[in-house]
């Protein structure tokens, strides 16, 4: 029998910079180490893909939508995001992502993550809970 996708394990990690690059549209154009460590995917697999390889179920649309407003508007976004590893367990990010400027104009986008505290999660979780619960009815 085929194992359930573990959504509701937790993929703990202590620490690092995790870096991620894309283009206009999201696709990744670089990952660092950590982004790999973390994800569980290779370099290889992940460039060329869209962002959302990772999105995780428990993540309300509003969140993102809020990201992409702020990054095209050339805007830095920092929050918090919970992730889908290639084998199924879950982890959180502090993200901060902002637009790649040259010459005034964006080219792409670039977000540096670092593990997410306890109390970051503690305070987001009913939030995401309840914005999700909203997108859904
Ligand atoms: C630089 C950058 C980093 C991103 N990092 C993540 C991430 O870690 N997890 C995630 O689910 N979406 C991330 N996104 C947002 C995704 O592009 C995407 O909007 C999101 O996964 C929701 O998928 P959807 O837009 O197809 O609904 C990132 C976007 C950018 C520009």
């Amino acid at each position: 029998m085929q194992r359930p996708i573990p959504i509701y394990e937790e993929y703990t990690f202590e620490k690092g910079l995790i870096i991620s690059s894309t283009d206009l549209q999201g696709i990744i154009t670089y990952v660092n180490k950590k982004f790999c460590e973390l994800t569980g995917y290779s370099k290889d697999e992940l460039k060329g893909q869209n962002h959302n390889i990772i999105r995780h179920p428990d993540m309300p649309k509003a969140v993102f939508k809020e990201l992409w407003d702020s990054v095209q508007s050339g805007k830095e976004w920092t929050g918090l995001i919970k992730n889908l590893r290639k084998d199924g367990k879950y982890y959180w990010v502090y993200s901060h992502v902002s637009p790649v400027l040259e010459n005034g104009d964006i080219y792409g986008y670039t977000a540096a993550k670092r593990p997410a505290s306890s109390a970051e999660i503690n305070e987001v979780t009913p939030l995401y809970v309840e914005m999700l619960e909203k997108e859904n009815n």
